[in-house]
């Protein structure tokens, strides 16, 4: 087991920036991150994926995503080569020609376009620890999914084993833990950071008609947060996280009316695509 240096408190009302706030910026990209950063959140909220060769990128799709990228030559992906390009299966330095930030993205109209490619996990730490430095703003909070299925194993990633590995390797040598969750659908990835890393705090996410309980029971060990689906929050599942001390941190959500009630009903932090509505 490995234990990490003690962990930072944390924030009493998490505001955290989904994907680094893509209602305003390219998702998942450094420039997303501090943006959020400047509008005051706790947390960036960022998903990962591991290329061909073994590196950890931030991105939410397992496939560069056309609805937002262009190619390395600055055209439209075809529609026929949608899910042509496998992070998994292109080496880093192929994933990082391609533009995900030009092109206008229709679900979000108000998203800032600039020219900007795929990070890596490892770049984007260093740049948001830089930026933090040079400007003096608070240290942000880094809620990192993974982004790994069983189902995925082998095709689009690696072996849960795996994927932890090479992630939990980048955020130790960063030296971030201590402000750090983990968060993941796919509860092997938590259960073993749970396993290996006891005191990283980790976050589970469900979309699912289960009740808590059922939920919890099924991960089977007590997480720091669970992260359900905004439409399944009832002050009945809140108290059912507060009786067993854990942290409800609700998504995607991207209402003034909706951020107000969940605030209102209780929970611990919102995390929404509009970080301009937590202000
Ligand atoms: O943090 C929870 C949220 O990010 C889960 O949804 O699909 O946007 O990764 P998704
Ligand atoms: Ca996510």
């Amino acid at each position: 087991k490995a234990l990490v240096k003690e962990n930072a408190p944390y924030p009493k009302f998490d505001r955290e920036a989904h994907r680094g706030g893509r209602g305003l910026m390219p998702e998942n990209t450094i420039a997303a991150m501090k943006h959020a950063i400047d509008l005051g959140m706790e947390t960036i909220e960022m998903d990962l994926h591991i290329t061909g060769d073994g590196k950890v990128i931030v991105s939410h799709d397992e496939y560069v995503n056309p609805l937002f990228s262009l190619t390395p030559d600055g055209a439209e992906i075809p529609k026929e080569d949608a899910k042509k390009y496998v992070l998994y299966k292109m080496t880093y330095a192929e994933i990082a020609k391609f533009d995900v930030g030009s092109k206008p993205y229709s679900k979000f109209p108000e998203q800032k376009k600039m020219k900007v490619s795929m990070p890596l996990l490892g770049d984007l730490i260093d740049e948001v620890q830089a930026y933090l430095k040079s400007t003096g703003k608070k240290q942000v909070f880094y809620n990192i999914e993974t982004k790994s299925s069983a189902a995925g194993d082998g095709t689009v990633n690696p072996d849960a084993e795996t994927f932890v590995k090479l992630t939990m390797d980048i955020l130790t040598a960063k030296g971030i833990l201590p402000y750090t969750v983990i968060q993941s659908f796919d509860k092997r990835t938590i259960q073993i950071i749970n396993k290996k890393f006891p005191n990283v705090r980790t976050s589970w996410l469900v979309d699912n008609k289960k009740t808590t309980a059922e939920n919890l029971t099924e991960l089977g060990y007590k997480p720091y947060i669970y992260s359900p689906n905004y439409k399944m929050v009832t002050a009945e599942v809140i108290k059912e996280c507060h009786d067993r001390g854990i942290k409800i941190l609700p998504w995607t959500v991207n209402t003034k009316a909706d951020i107000d009630n969940l605030k209102a009903m209780g929970v611990d932090g919102i995390i929404t695509d509009y970080p301009n509505l937590l202000q």
